[in-house]
């Protein structure tokens, strides 16, 4: 009969613990976006969080919490509880190339995160103001080599996307410094553009690709291997007499580690759903989005291609000037 009761207790304690979970969200959730409003990161977390909020039956409410490459929003987030009501939308840049360039770095991509999934394929485009001297990109790189020290180029903080893909391009074209001009995103930085103050910059296409197609500012070159569809006209690096400078950016959802296992799969299929929403398709498309394969995301997909890029760019950056 002792036996019995303890048997019966402890089933009725897991199923009052399943019923408890089950209930996930009960309240809205927290997605950080590292940088500020109206960049790509930005844009990106609010198109695809608007659909997971109806997905999960509470809203997601973003939240922009700038600074120091994306960093301080991304540690903010990772270090808050791990019970599923605080998320970040990350990139590239804060998962990847963050580590190489803090070595004080207060999180870790690779083992101390819970990763959700891949939200979309941002790739980078060569911009500048429109009334920039050089007219197509070998023009730009024989200039920006002549006067290094004149040319301006914009970028989000040390670690973030423009930064690292800049970095990489002044590495190849033997400049590595040039006046450097660190904004809390390249939102802000893309206004600047666009009246004429910054010269130049590497950005993910999702927040520029309106600007070109409206001719305010223009573009280079995309550093894929393909032209996107939501710009043909503009070739690719390799077309465009750059071939080594290839380099993809992205932007992904990633969590404290530890949290518990249903909150995470429930974000999973609501991310998942999303991006299967023909209408959250339609908009990242038009802006140039790649979107991910099934693979991507998933936890373990997108944290293969965190670890993969980490890899790849860590030598580059641990060694590039910090400027
Ligand atoms: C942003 O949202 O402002 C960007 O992703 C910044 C960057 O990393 O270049």
């Amino acid at each position: 009969m002792k036996k019995l009761l303890l048997g019966l207790t402890a089933a009725l304690a897991m199923t009052a613990s399943a019923q408890a979970q089950s209930k996930y969200p009960e309240r809205p959730i927290t997605m950080i976006v590292p940088f500020a409003a109206g960049g790509p990161t930005d844009i990106i977390a609010r198109i695809v969080g608007e659909n997971m909020s109806k997905t999960l039956g509470q809203q997601i409410v973003v939240e922009n919490v700038a600074g120091a490459g994306g960093t301080t929003g991304i540690t903010r987030a990772l270090t808050a509880a791990p019970d599923g009501y605080t998320i970040a939308m990350g990139h590239l840049g804060t998962f990847s190339a963050a580590p190489a360039t803090y070595p004080g770095l207060k999180y870790d991509p690779i083992n101390g995160m819970q990763t959700i999934g891949l939200a979309g394929g941002t790739p980078i485009l060569i911009v500048a103001k429109k009334n920039f001297e050089p007219k197509d990109l070998k023009e730009f790189v024989a200039y920006v080599k002549a006067n290094s020290d004149k040319v301006n180029e914009a970028h989000a903080g040390l670690g973030s996307v423009s930064w690292t893909t800049c970095t990489l391009l002044k590495g190849q074209l033997g400049v590595p410094k040039l006046n450097s001009v660190a904004y809390r995103g390249t939102g802000p930085a893309l206004n600047d553009l666009v009246s004429g103050q910054i010269d130049f910059m590497c950005d993910q296409i999702v927040s520029v690709s309106e600007q070109v197609k409206a001719g305010t500012i223009k573009a280079y070159a995309i550093a894929s291997a393909q032209r996107s569809p939501a710009l043909p006209d503009v070739p690719t690096t390799k077309e465009a007499g750059l071939p080594e400078y290839q380099i993809e950016a992205w932007n992904g959802i990633a969590a404290p580690k530890g949290m518990p296992k249903e909150a995470v799969d429930k974000l999973v299929d609501a991310l998942d759903k999303a991006l299967n929403d023909e209408t959250v398709k339609k908009r990242l498309l038009d802006l140039g989005t790649v979107l991910p394969t099934k693979e991507e995301r998933t936890p373990a997909g997108f944290a293969a291609l965190i670890k993969r890029d980490a890899d790849k760019l860590s030598p580059v950056l641990a060694a590039a000037p910090k400027q």
